[in-house]
């Protein structure tokens, strides 16, 4: 049990030393970059970023939107600090999709704004709808009510292919769906690296694969630190204190680190986190001769049925010299690491490092995560750290993050038969009795010119352009600058 063990974690190790972090010290900007702004026919800023309508029929970066009844829909009474995207909602009374143009194969990012309000005929906490990202069911059955701040549902997902489509889909003909922004955004390269650990058990494995497994960020937290919000990150995440989170411990203390974070090729570049999460931490230290026997333990509730991928950011800000720090790392109470030695990784201080574990949920629903003092741990030194911990949701054997129904189920669930023939109906009727209509009119005689050219839906005039296809021509490139 112990070698295999030890050959993962050093094969692992020798990994996260090559991996090439080319980005380390420059801004990142991402080849693809589709900020989208719903149901608004202006453009809006939000962090500098900007978000382009998906309403203006003259702006060819309007990403397609195939679809017959879709609605724009503004806040008549916005909060005045709510960001502007966050105003206006594209509804969905039928399957509907956005396609965005992918020029840069490989993970991307995929963000959904949701922000529900009340406009004068629709109240958007009632919405309830499905959607999918290409093959991948992302949400089911999915309702958002009454939320006090903005839902980011968050996705990293490998496109092979050169489109992405987004449908939204209510769960019944007499629901709908409703979306206030979206971001599809290629990944730093370096950001979801292909191999993990899984922690089967006591016993450790190779993962293989991890690219090619839909993500959905469940909790992304600096330990020991303040909130990092979009403006302040690398790429634009969310990055939550944890203090929800943290089994409060008498023995452990958080710490803050002034001086400057040695993001180094080879380990987690400031793409993986930024300064500030790696600035903070919470540690277990023995201050006398004896070493605490106490492990500091988070508890993250999660859905069973579903493979998670913890990745645990740790940066030695708190040691006074290499090699005096030595802790395990317990994942649902088995060892995941053994006499974790930073500085053997990094050989330096203040170097952040990652690694990333493949785990199930426990039988109740909730991933722990420990750190505590291992028995190479020292008197009068630090006895554990952990700066940041992220966990994202695995897409499981149907292609789902979701539920159990695969992408095609959730298709045909959507009542195709009654409409299908009913349609030819309803549309002969419609026709006759246009025509019938126009005749009256001609024979009336009033030279009224009447444009008749289709068939009456209720669909609002500005949508109807939006279903002659139209890919987005160009991308925005936001470069940002970083003042990290
Ligand atoms: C949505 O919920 C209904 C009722 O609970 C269920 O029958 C259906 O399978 C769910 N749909 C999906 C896509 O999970
Ligand atoms: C895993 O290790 C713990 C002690 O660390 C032990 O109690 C447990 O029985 C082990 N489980 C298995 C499946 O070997
Ligand atoms: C970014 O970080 C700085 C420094 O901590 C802070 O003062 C500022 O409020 C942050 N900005 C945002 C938008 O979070
Ligand atoms: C060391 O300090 C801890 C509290 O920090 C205390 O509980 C423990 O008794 C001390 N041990 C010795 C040997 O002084
Ligand atoms: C720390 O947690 C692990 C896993 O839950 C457990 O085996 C170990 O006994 C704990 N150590 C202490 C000192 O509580
Ligand atoms: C450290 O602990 C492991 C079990 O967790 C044990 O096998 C090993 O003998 C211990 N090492 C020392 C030096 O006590
Ligand atoms: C996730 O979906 C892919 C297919 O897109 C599949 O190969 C993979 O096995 C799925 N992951 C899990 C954990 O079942």
């Amino acid at each position: 049990m112990e070698i295999p063990r030890t050959n993962l974690t050093l094969s692992f190790l020798f990994l996260c030393l090559f991996l090439v972090s080319a980005f380390s010290f420059s801004s990142f900007s991402p080849t693809d970059n589709h900020l989208i702004n719903c149901g608004s026919s202006v453009d809006a800023a939000v962090y500098s970023r900007r978000f382009v309508s998906d309403d203006d029929y003259s702006n060819p970066n309007s990403p397609l939107l195939s679809a017959t009844r879709t609605i724009p829909l503004a806040n008549q009474n916005p909060s005045p600090n709510s960001p502007q995207i966050y105003n206006t909602a594209r509804v969905f009374k039928k399957p509907s999709k956005y396609v965005f143009e992918i020029k840069d194969p490989g993970t991307h990012m995929v963000r959904l704004h949701f922000h529900p309000f009340i406009s004068a005929n629709l109240d958007l906490n009632y919405a309830k709808f499905h959607v999918l990202v290409n093959g991948y069911v992302v949400l089911s059955n999915f309702t958002v009510a009454n939320v006090a701040s903005p839902l980011i549902k968050e996705y990293f997902i490998w496109f092979e292919s050169n489109k992405v489509v987004i449908t939204f889909m209510p769960t019944r003909r007499d629901e709908f769906g409703f979306v206030n922004a979206i971001e599809v955004m290629s990944a730093p390269k370096d950001l979801i690296s292909d191999t993990a650990i899984l922690l089967k058990g006591n016993n450790t494995e190779k993962f293989d694969g991890l690219t090619k497994q839909a993500l959905e960020t469940m909790y992304r937290v600096n330990v020991g630190g303040p909130k990092v919000t979009p403006f302040n990150d690398t790429v634009w995440r969310t990055w939550i204190p944890d203090d929800g989170f943290f089994e409060s411990s008498e023995l452990s203390s958080r710490i803050y680190f002034s001086g400057r974070i040695k993001y180094q090729n080879g380990g987690a570049s400031r793409e993986v986190g930024p300064d500030f999460v790696y600035n903070t931490a919470r540690v277990i230290s023995s201050t006398n001769a004896s070493i605490p026997e106490a492990n500091m333990t988070w508890e993250f509730p999660v859905m069973e049925g579903y493979h998670y991928l913890v990745r645990l950011h740790f940066c030695d800000i708190a040691s006074m010299s290499l090699g005096l720090l030595y802790f395990n790392v317990y994942i649902n109470g088995h060892l995941a690491y053994e006499n974790l030695d930073i500085s053997s990784i990094t050989y330096m201080l203040a170097a952040p490092f990652y690694a990333d574990f493949v785990v199930d949920s426990d039988s109740h629903g909730v991933l722990r995560v420990s750190v505590g003092p291992s028995n190479m741990s020292m008197a009068h030194t630090v006895d554990g750290i952990l700066n940041g911990v992220e966990i994202l949701k695995m897409n499981n054997s149907v292609g789902s993050l979701d539920g159990k129904m695969c992408a095609g189920m959730v298709l045909r669930s959507w009542p195709r038969g009654s409409f299908g023939t009913l349609f030819p109906l309803v549309a002969v009727v419609c026709l006759l009795l246009s025509i019938s209509v126009l005749m009256h009119k001609r024979t009336v005689g009033k030279g009224d010119f009447v444009v008749w050219s289709k068939l009456p839906t209720d669909v609002p005039d500005d949508n109807a352009k939006h279903s002659n296809e139209q890919l987005p021509g160009k991308v925005y490139v936001s470069s940002r600058s970083t003042d990290l």
